[in-house]
């Protein structure tokens, strides 16, 4: 399908709990108009994650959804989804979101939730997968985007990205090489699953 020139640009929410290097990754892409997106709000949820910074800069409102406060998953999501719907949120971005999705969140974006993991899926998921490859020997690294479902980092593979795996690689400097890579094919995986 041809992207549609006169269709609007999608909203994208993006939520982090850290750095968000690969949000920054995201927005740059947009600003440069490689992507017709906009993203109205970045919801974060660890009180220090650096994204909220980054998020002021770009001059994107970023929301504090602390799920310590929340009784359970399904509570914290609902909350998560009502902020979504007050930013007219279409597709969500998790960049680095370390939560665990319930139905709440997944049956409010069918096929619409995009997540970027470090490994080689369906290789290492879930949580240290730099740390998962180095131990396991493997020699090729890399990161996922995919469409998230309720099984964790088990979603349709959009785009992926071989990072190889030197010998005197620490986790950090792995880390390193592999994050260039997600910061180069996030903006393309979720440019191909929106259309435009
Ligand atoms: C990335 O390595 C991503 O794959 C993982 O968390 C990290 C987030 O990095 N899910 P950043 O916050 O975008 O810099």
């Amino acid at each position: 399908m041809l992207p549609n020139p006169n269709a609007a640009p999608a909203k994208i929410g993006v939520l982090a709990s850290g750095n968000g290097s690969n949000f920054e990754a995201l927005i740059q892409a947009i600003a440069d108009g490689l992507i017709r997106a906009e993203i109205p709000i970045v919801i974060y949820n660890n009180p220090d994650a650096a994204v909220a910074a980054r998020a002021q800069r770009w001059g994107i409102p970023a929301v504090l959804l602390d799920h310590r406060q929340y009784q359970s998953r399904e509570a914290f999501d609902f909350d998560v989804v009502q902020t979504l719907a007050q930013y007219g949120v279409e597709w969500i971005v998790m960049a680095g979101w370390m939560r665990r999705v319930t139905k709440v969140l997944i049956d409010r974006f069918p096929h619409k939730a995009i997540n970027i993991h470090p490994s080689l899926l369906p290789s290492f998921p879930g949580i240290r997968a730099i740390e998962q490859a180095i131990a396991a020997g493997v020699k090729i690294a890399g990161c996922t985007v995919h469409l998230v479902t309720l099984e964790v980092d088990a979603g349709p593979i959009l785009m992926q990205a071989a990072v190889p795996i030197l010998p005197d690689d620490t986790s950090e400097t792995l880390h390193a090489r592999v994050q260039l890579q997600e910061h180069a094919i996030l903006p393309r995986a979720v440019k191909l699953a929106i259309g435009q």
